[in-house]
């Protein structure tokens, strides 16, 4: 008759709801390869104190690894009674191995084991979510690097402000990126810390080698308490943080390229590969991608408040409240995964309309220049911008462009305008004069795709 892991203290049955409740083999199984290592590991380790004997350690992981197997060509044959990964692989052990199966559990509890694979499990997701925003990166500083001679205008409050570079426009979404990699890989360590030999919450009465299991699994650092070691999941809410910000991140870029598909703006096409139709309106194409990746991060945010709700007011060390943590992150791995790679799609096969920005600047956007003009023949800032402002009043109420006030126009608002007045009509002129460290001047796009380039090489 089967029995539960936990069965012995207890006489009645679990109420079949209570166990589907209870259940989280359906969405924990896909850790079964982190379960199988970490305890492939610790069966090394109970060998290493005299627990197992070297017959008994490789009868064990080999069956180990047949259990592991089995989940890898989906032959695995989950029972109904099958509480989590951990008691599936261990059932399975002992129907392989027989009871030396039982031997294994020896002086560890599922507290640590569930840390320890799902620490395991998360440092293999980032290592790929780390290469999908580098591969986001590469796509973007490529095309900045390319699209240098682009000009459109850059907009504060949606309004036109400043004439920009494209690249520099896509360079500022990249330098979000940039960050995002950097506090990704500073979170690493955070979850490279090993719980195994926490035991359930007091540590491990066997002697284990903890530094030996930290060494075998890979674990930069071993959990320095017990009860820690159990009752922690910062290194969760890490991660679900860190993805509520990059998914912020995506969602404003987004937000632009959406905006600038408009035939309003016309600014951009989005290739078909990363849009859809209407079921009636035949005429559409829709960005859906960029909708979605900007609808995707309030889930993801989501996610993660959730999850410290779960937290708030935990008692120390394990309860089962902690077993919520899973189907989150899972979620936000799978999303922001999944996020990233169409983000990188998109952008590299959008097509810019650089005729469309540039018909976009109007000579408004150059009513900083203009007072910059006067600034430079030693006219205060206050006053060239109040003089610029009238004149494009002025223009407004002729219905007619800055270019085109004439130059006695212009000295009835100052006498020191001059013929040279027309240099400053002249987008080009406008974003080369940003040179300073972080303009939008060529040599300085440049820069920042350099700066990029050796971020990425690292
Ligand atoms: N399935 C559980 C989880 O995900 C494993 C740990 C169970 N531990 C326990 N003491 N019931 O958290």
């Amino acid at each position: 008759t089967k029995q539960k892991l936990w069965g012995g203290r207890f006489t009645g049955k679990t109420d079949p709801l209570m166990h589907a409740f209870n259940q989280s083999l359906k969405y924990d199984q896909r850790m079964h390869a982190a379960d199988i290592r970490g305890s492939i590991a610790y069966a090394k380790s109970l060998t290493l104190v005299g627990i197992l004997t070297k017959e008994e350690e490789v009868k064990i992981m080999n069956g180990l690894t047949l259990v592991g197997k089995e989940w890898q060509d989906g032959v695995f044959q989950v029972q109904a009674d099958d509480e989590d990964i951990h008691t599936a692989n261990e059932r399975r052990l002992s129907e392989l191995i027989g009871p030396l199966g039982g031997k294994l559990h020896t002086g560890r509890s599922r507290n640590d084991q569930v840390a320890t694979d799902m620490r395991l499990w998360l440092l293999d997701q980032v290592q790929d979510i780390e290469e999908s925003v580098k591969g986001l990166l590469h796509v973007m500083v490529d095309r900045a690097d390319k699209e240098k001679d682009i000009l459109l205008p850059g907009y504060t409050h949606l309004q036109r402000g400043q004439p920009i570079r494209w690249s520099h426009l896509l360079l500022s979404h990249a330098t979000s990126f940039r960050y995002d990699l950097e506090r990704l890989q500073q979170l690493i360590p955070r979850i490279s810390v090993l719980p195994l030999g926490s035991g359930a919450l007091a540590g491990n009465p066997f002697a284990v080698d903890r530094e030996y299991l930290a060494r075998e699994l890979g674990f930069a650092s071993i959990a320095e308490n017990s009860m820690w070691g159990v009752g922690d999941r910062d290194f969760i809410v890490e991660f679900l943080m860190w993805s509520s910000l990059t998914m912020t991140h995506i969602s404003r870029m987004a937000e632009d390229l959406i905006i600038y598909s408009t035939a309003e703006f016309g600014f951009v096409t989005l290739s078909d590969a990363y849009s859809t139709g209407s079921s009636i309106m035949p005429q559409k194409k829709n960005p859906d991608s960029l909708e979605l990746l900007r609808g995707k991060s309030g889930r993801i945010f989501g996610n993660m408040a959730g999850f410290l709700m779960t937290l708030k007011g935990l008692p120390s060390t394990y309860n089962k409240d902690l077993q919520e943590d899973k189907e989150p992150l899972f979620d936000s791995v799978d999303n922001v995964s999944a996020s990233l790679k169409i983000a990188e799609g998109v952008i590299a096969t959008l097509d810019v309309h650089a005729d469309k920005m540039r018909k976009a600047l109007t000579m408004d956007v150059l009513a900083t220049d203009l007072a910059d003009y006067l600034v430079r023949k030693g006219i205060p800032f206050r006053e060239t911008h109040h003089v610029s402002g009238r004149a494009v009043a002025l223009a407004e109420s002729r219905k007619c462009q800055l270019d085109e006030l004439t130059l006695a126009d212009y000295k009835s608002l100052n006498e020191n305008f001059s013929d040279d007045i027309h240099a400053v009509f002249n987008f080009e002129a406008s974003v080369e004069r940003r040179e300073s460290i972080g303009g939008t001047s060529k040599k300085m796009v440049e820069r920042q795709v350099a700066v990029l380039r050796q971020v990425l090489s690292k």
